[in-house]
């Protein structure tokens, strides 16, 4: 549905260039809710703004639909961007305008007739829950019905895109929940592919099926939320994912893992960082079946188990002690099972 191909994207700064885009290649598949995620100043409105062309590029191609949008004149651009809608952090109603008028904008922009208008809109009031607050100004309603004006604003012109630049940054965690909520319905009842750009992870879990990591300009690791959370190959991912699942020991779990490995000779115990998902995983009885085969004592000493998209997922840190050689076998034993293990070894 969306394709980047090699986009850079350069800024004149006052100290030179800044490359805030260094060659992003990226695939939104149709119908899809895409995540892109990094921290502050690493290129994510850079990124999603070259896909609506409200930034051009420095170099690349952008198509959308099959259509190259870079090689288009003004007026087939202008067409294009309405099958793209947007929706933004700070929310950019106009305050002059009711929230009634806030949706009708683009469609006036369009020339539609006030009766066409009416027809779209209040349809539209009603998906996002505020038909009876129709009449208010921004000023009057609160930072989650902003957001609910944005985009019942950016779906009036029926768009088959939805792009969402930190849509939930300005609001508390239960409003972010019901906005990412919205989302996902429209998404489904659409069929509309969103392109999700956040720097938080638990956005990325509530509702993106894939998601792409960009850090300085560069995508750095992509593929399914699963896989991602399961797996996380690059540093930026690892620290990102931080914030769901912690990646490291607490101190306290580290002080007591230290006393209780100091009386034990050495290679009979390791710890483990267990990593799973999907229901193979969850439903079979991995942990038992580690005590029963290899005999060796496990405990589990911090973890916690969570859902994505309906799957099972976790991480579980794990005292093993045992023989050396049944240590070995358990934790290939587990690795077999499509587990992910890494050995904890900074105790
Ligand atoms: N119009 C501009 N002129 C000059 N430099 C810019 C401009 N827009 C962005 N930049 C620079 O480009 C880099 C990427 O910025 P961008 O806004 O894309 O990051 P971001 O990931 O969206 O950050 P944030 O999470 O803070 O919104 C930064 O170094 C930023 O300072
Ligand atoms: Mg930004």
């Amino acid at each position: 549905m969306i394709r980047l191909e090699n986009i850079h994207q350069t800024y004149p700064g006052p100290s030179g260039p800044v490359q805030a885009l260094r060659g992003i290649d990226l695939h939104v598949p149709q119908g899809q809710i895409f995540g892109v995620i990094g921290r502050s100043g690493a290129g994510k409105s850079s990124l999603v703004r070259t896909i609506n062309l409200l930034n051009r590029p420095t170099s690349g191609r952008v198509r959308v639909a099959g259509q190259d949008l870079t090689a288009m004149p003004d007026a087939q651009l202008r067409q294009a961007r309405q099958g793209i809608g947007m929706v933004f952090q700070h929310f950019n109603l106009l305050a002059s305008r009711t929230v009634y008028d806030n949706v009708a904008l683009p469609l006036e922009l369009a020339g539609m007739d006030a009766a066409a208008i009416r027809t779209r809109v209040m349809p539209l009031l009603d998906l996002v829950g505020l038909a009876a607050l129709r009449e208010r100004y921004p000023a009057q309603i609160s930072g989650g019905q902003k957001q609910r004006v944005g985009i019942a604003r950016a779906l009036a012109n029926r768009p088959q895109v939805l792009l969402s630049d930190e849509a939930t940054s300005a609001l508390d965690p239960e409003t972010t929940r019901a906005i990412l909520a919205l989302l996902q319905q429209v998404n489904r009842e659409f069929g509309l592919t969103v392109v999700l750009i956040t720097h938080q992870m638990q956005v990325i879990k509530q509702i993106a099926q894939q998601v792409a990591v960009i850090d300085a300009g560069r995508i750095v690791e992509q593929g399914a939320v699963l896989e991602v959370f399961t797996r996380p190959q690059h540093a930026t991912t690892r620290s990102l994912l931080d914030e769901v699942t912690p990646q490291a020991l607490p101190e306290s779990v580290l002080a007591r893992l230290r006393s209780q490995l100091q009386g034990l000779p050495a290679g009979e115990a390791c710890v483990l960082r267990i990593a799973f998902a999907g229901d193979a995983v969850a439903d079979q009885p991995l942990l038992s079946e580690l005590v029963r085969r290899f005999g060796v004592d496990l405990s589990v000493v911090h973890g916690q188990m969570d859902e994505i998209q309906g799957q099972p997922y976790g991480a579980l840190a794990l005292l093993l002690r045992g023989a050396p050689s049944s240590l070995g076998e358990a934790v290939a034993y587990l690795r077999g099972a499509g587990v992910s293990v890494q050995e904890v070894s900074d105790v």
